[in-house]
């Protein structure tokens, strides 16, 4: 299906409430643009997409996304440029991974054609939600559930894929705490960690709570076997700087969500000479490091946080200080690289901008 056959119904809002945003006291996720997408799989195919007015959706009490959890997501966002377009940052990657999500949950995969063109056309509509205060983009949220009316449990029949979006500053405001976490789990191999998978995201609310209680922000997830081996951390992967070599775990199990703004900083990473690893990486390696000083950086890597540099990583009653922010440089320079190459003060040299 190429794009010029995609053909989505519109209905435009009558009245916008942008002008009723506070940006200066923004909270994450939960003001919401003029219009949002909306388009149902029922009979074994995709139906006609629709843009239309943000509203609320009815259901059936026994939706089948509710009971079972066949439910998927994404995060992607976008950036006003200084020279006044709207940049989407790689929507054809989250487009891949969202098939790969389905897939997983046994869900119809929605061709990337119409995930870009749907997210495009939807940015566009709305694209004086797209500021350009620095710090600030539109959080684009697609995502796609089971509507099947069915206390049964199987394969839902029907899906609904909707795509909102949101205007959001920054996640985190300050340099993040984090806990490495020898208990609980987020994913085991085999399970559905790779997925973006709402259930995923139930599942870590109970023990990042526990750790909220002692005054970190999120956990450091360590794999489910051992609790050996660090994962990720919260909703962000994590990159370590050791030796001036950047280090964060492989994806190659399926227990870690392969991250875009991790391959993208790695990718950054490399071409600039740095030499980076993508290994196995052990609780001690890091404790140790950071207990001898040669830990030099730790950042989490994600849509929403962006790069989020880490201040404190607990580890069993021990809080473990990381060096002084401005001392970080490559961690600093590959933000400032990022955020100059996605509102367009910089060359893209790496085509990662996709212009609404
Ligand atoms: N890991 C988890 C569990 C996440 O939810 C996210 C956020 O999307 C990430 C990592 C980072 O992925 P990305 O950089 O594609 O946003
Ligand atoms: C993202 O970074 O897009 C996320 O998934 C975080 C979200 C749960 C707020």
């Amino acid at each position: 299906m190429s794009v010029s056959t995609i053909n989505f119904s519109i209905q435009k809002a009558e009245n916008s409430k942008v002008n009723a945003v506070e940006w200066d006291n923004l909270p994450f996720g939960k003001v919401f643009s003029d219009h949002m997408f909306l388009m149902e799989y029922a009979d074994g195919e995709w139906k006609q997409g629709a843009i239309m007015p943000f509203q609320n959706i009815s259901m059936h009490p026994a939706m089948s996304a509710i009971h079972y959890g066949q439910s998927i997501f994404e995060g992607l966002k976008a950036y006003r440029t200084d020279n006044n377009e709207v940049n989407i940052f790689r929507p054809d990657m989250n487009a891949k991974r969202f098939a790969e999500s389905a897939k997983r949950m046994c869900m119809p995969e929605v061709p990337e054609e119409i995930f870009m063109e749907a997210i495009r056309k939807l940015v566009e509509i709305d694209s004086n939600w797209v500021t350009n205060r620095p710090g600030y983009s539109l959080y684009i949220r697609p995502y796609l559930f089971a509507t099947d009316e069915l206390v049964g449990i199987k394969p839902s029949d029907k899906y609904k894929f909707m795509i909102i979006t949101s205007p959001v500053g920054m996640y985190y405001s300050e340099p993040v705490r984090v806990k490495i976490e020898e208990h609980y789990t987020r994913a085991a191999i085999g399970g559905v960690g790779r997925a973006k998978a709402a259930g995923n995201y139930g599942a870590s609310l109970y023990p990042a709570k526990q750790c909220q209680i002692e005054g970190f922000h999120q956990l450091v997830w360590t794999d489910a076997k051992e609790h050996k081996y660090i994962e990720e951390s919260g909703t962000m992967n994590i990159v370590f700087q050791i030796g001036g070599r950047l280090i964060s775990p492989t994806e190659d199990a399926d227990t870690i969500l392969r991250g875009i703004t991790k391959r993208s900083v790695l990718e950054v990473a490399k071409k600039w000479g740095v030499e980076v690893e993508e290994r196995k990486v052990l609780v001690e390696e890091i404790v140790t490091a950071a207990k001898n000083g040669t830990l030099e950086d730790a950042f989490g890597a994600g849509t929403a946080a962006t790069i989020a540099q880490i201040a404190i990583i607990g580890y069993r009653d021990e809080r473990l200080e990381l060096p002084p922010l401005e001392g970080r440089t490559l961690s600093n320079k590959i933000k400032a690289y990022m955020d100059d190459m996605k509102t367009g003060r910089i060359d893209d040299e790496f085509g990662w901008n996709y212009k609404v």
